[in-house]
């Protein structure tokens, strides 16, 4: 009998998400996870200073312990050893991505599988157009979209808070590509990363679905409008969710119509597609027109963001904060590159252009505090 080979996995980005996921792997699969960090010193801290060790704490689970893994290898881009790399998980920060996956690219060709786990849209424009421009040389890559909640506790342990799930998909590298058979999503389940990710105990306890980019895509838009006024917006006047819920529903829908304008046209084919797949039993049933009706969608987002959610602080507001890059580009500034790439005006984008200004006056002006003093005081 020969031993069952252990599919070989390269995370990027060992951050709170890349932890999440990388524990979850450990506990339930046969996995060999390989980290990658962004240097030497970071690399060293993780060896020496951590023990090669990272964890999560459940908060949501009474009484259990911190989920803490050992790990044999963990490389960065000067200590590399060479060698295709098969899976590669990146849960870098979206603005991050180029960045952390360009010292690996020798080692990754078309065979090569790479799921992205980040908020935001974006970021496949970047690796298409500044990345994997050949075509024939393109990886096989896929999305996912997280909803759990983690934070950081210290060094490499964080906090899982919000248990919720993960909805995983392949990318389209093509706008003719951007919808799939329902067939070509099962065909997927032999690809091994996507194998792996779908495992029965680790997708039913990391809450993994997998199915069509259009399936996801609708989902995407939504978490994403969601992010586009929550984010921003707490971050500009600097407050906790919940205090804005009474004045915040004109600016809202001022942003969700907006973008919805762009969204429409850059991808026609999900808006159309109710109307084009209507009774096509290969191509799975979606509720477009529902899911983003904009007076609905702005009341979900005041109910989910400023309600249920009322003592959350967004990771955006905590950027600001914490005097970190924000992810706006990828957010209300995606919607001002698409609105440039399809040529459609200045005034298509004006006020998302307006609100990603502000989110950056936002982060500059709490740099120039941190620096030179707050002339409030
Ligand atoms: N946290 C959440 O609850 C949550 C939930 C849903 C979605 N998301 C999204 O998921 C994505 C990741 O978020 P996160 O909260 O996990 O961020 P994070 O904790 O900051 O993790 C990002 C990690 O990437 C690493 N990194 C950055 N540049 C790198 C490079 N060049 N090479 C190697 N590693 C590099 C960072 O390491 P350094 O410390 O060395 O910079 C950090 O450990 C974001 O798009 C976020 O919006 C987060």
């Amino acid at each position: 009998m020969t031993a069952a080979v252990r599919p070989v996995v390269h995370i990027v980005g060992l951050g709170a998400v890349g932890t999440v996921l990388a524990v979850d792997l450990l506990r339930f699969t046969n996995v060999s996870l390989v980290p990658l960090f962004r240097s030497q010193a970071k690399l060293d801290y993780f060896r020496n200073d951590c023990k090669s060790t990272f964890g999560i704490r459940k908060l949501y689970e009474e009484n259990t312990p911190v989920y803490k893994y050992k790990i044999e290898n963990s490389e960065c881009p000067t200590t590399f050893p060479g060698g295709k790399i098969s899976n590669l998980i990146v849960t870098t920060k979206t603005y991050q991505t180029k960045e952390a996956i360009s010292p690996y690219l020798p080692y990754i060709d078309s065979n090569t599988n790479i799921i992205l786990i980040q908020n935001g849209l974006g970021v496949l424009e970047v690796l298409r157009d500044d990345i994997f421009k050949n075509s024939s040389q393109r990886p096989h890559l896929f999305q996912g979209v997280i909803s759990h909640g983690i934070f950081q506790d210290e060094g490499f342990i964080y906090n899982h808070a919000g248990w919720v799930g993960m909805k995983i998909a392949r990318l389209p590298w093509t706008d003719n590509e951007m919808i799939q058979t329902s067939q070509s999503v099962q065909n997927d389940e032999q690809n091994e990363l996507i194998g792996l990710l779908t495992q029965k105990i680790l997708a039913k306890e990391f809450g993994i679905e997998h199915m069509s980019y259009q399936e996801l895509l609708l989902g995407q838009l939504h978490k994403f409008l969601v992010n586009a006024c929550m984010n921003p917006v707490t971050a500009i006047v600097d407050c906790v969710n919940g205090e804005m819920i009474d004045d915040c529903p004109p600016v809202f829908k001022s942003i969700v119509d907006e973008c919805l304008d762009v969204l429409r046209v850059a991808y026609k084919p999900l808006f159309d597609y109710e109307e084009t797949y209507k009774g096509k039993t290969e191509y799975p049933s979606l509720s477009v027109n529902d899911t983003l009706e904009p007076k609905q969608l702005v009341k979900d987002i005041i109910r989910v963001g400023c309600d249920l959610n009322a003592k959350n602080s967004t990771s955006m507001r905590q950027d600001t904060l914490y005097l970190r890059e924000t992810e706006i580009n990828y957010i209300n500034g995606y919607i001002v590159q698409l609105a440039q790439t399809h040529n459609l005006g200045p005034n298509a984008c004006k006020v998302n252009k307006t609100i990603t200004e502000l989110v950056n006056l936002r982060s500059g002006l709490n740099k120039t505090r941190a620096e030179k003093g707050d002339w409030r005081k």
